[in-house]
């Protein structure tokens, strides 16, 4: 029987209705995997999951990433990064506050980024009965296939040069100071801009304006850097066009999975302490962008 999937009405994702604390057989896994490729967004709501049956079904989609913050990581589940706002009784925040707060595609700082996220909503907030912390999508292969043609040649070879420490935050501090050794493992990186899908080779954009810092050309120079910064702006500004995104409206029970090789994410910031936002993040790696 085939799984139910209700498409969203935008330019990328779509509800499945499956539990996943059930097992899931192969087969089963495989038209989800496809489902998942199709949409580029999915989510399952209503899920009543453990952090073993979270990661049991993130690992089925590739190895996974320890983050690099390891505060924020549940000390007995390292494959768990505690995205929050919730702040303890010392006054620090539990987990990632600033998480999303620019247009990215996770870990793209790394030689192997993310394939997929597996975002889970444990506490959301609301106000005046409304949802707020929604995240916002966009489809960067429907934005590549949107280019004139003129550009796709420009772009054909160049890469996007990745920095971690480059993503600002919501008061336009940079993030937490890496120690050397943190440091030492996220070196800048260059990335095609425009990659081919590990799994389906479509083609979609691969830069944001929230992590690069330059363009290196076909023939390996590096565009001068205004013209790169503003180009990489443009491309932005391109990717996140209303038209390409779907908008994501969480309740607590949706688990969200995020192909980072054909989508970049954006978290709305628009709610205060006392109200509370916490998610559970696993992130899978994938392959070195082509
Ligand atoms: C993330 O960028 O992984 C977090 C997104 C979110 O919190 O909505």
């Amino acid at each position: 029987m085939a799984i139910p999937v209700r498409k969203c009405d935008a330019a990328l994702g779509a509800e499945i209705v499956v539990d996943l604390s059930r097992a899931i057989d192969d087969r089963t896994f495989t038209e989800l995997e496809g489902i998942f490729h199709d949409n580029i967004v999915v989510f399952f709501r209503d899920q009543h999951l453990t952090n073993e049956q979270h990661i049991a079904f993130s690992r089925r989609l590739g190895e996974l990433e320890i983050h690099i913050v390891k505060k924020y990581l549940l000390p007995e589940d390292p494959e768990i990064l505690l995205v929050s706002n919730i702040k303890n009784d010392a006054g620090e925040h539990i987990g990632l506050a600033d998480a999303g707060f620019t247009w990215h595609s996770d870990t793209s700082y790394r030689k192997n980024p993310s394939r997929c996220s597996l975002l889970y909503a444990k506490e959301v907030p609301h106000r005046d009965g409304k949802p707020l912390g929604d995240t916002v999508f966009a489809n960067c292969i429907a934005a590549y296939e949107a280019l004139p043609d003129a550009m796709k040649r420009r772009l054909a070879g160049t890469k996007a040069i990745h920095r971690y420490s480059m993503r600002r935050r919501v008061d336009n501090s940079p993030r937490p100071k890496l120690t050397a050794a943190q440091l030492a493992e996220t070196p800048d990186i260059a990335h095609p801009i425009v990659r081919s899908h590990p799994y389906t080779g479509r083609k979609a954009l691969y830069v944001t304006a929230g992590e690069c810092i330059g363009i290196v050309l076909r023939d390996g120079e590096q565009m001068p850097e205004d013209e790169a910064l503003d180009m990489i702006a443009e491309l932005d500004a391109h990717c996140v066009r209303p038209e390409f995104c779907y908008r994501h409206s969480w309740r607590i029970g949706d688990l969200v999975m995020w192909d980072n090789a054909s989508a970049m994410h954006l978290a709305i910031c628009d709610y205060t302490l006392p109200e509370r936002r916490l998610m559970h993040r696993t992130t899978v790696i994938g392959p070195e962008p082509i």
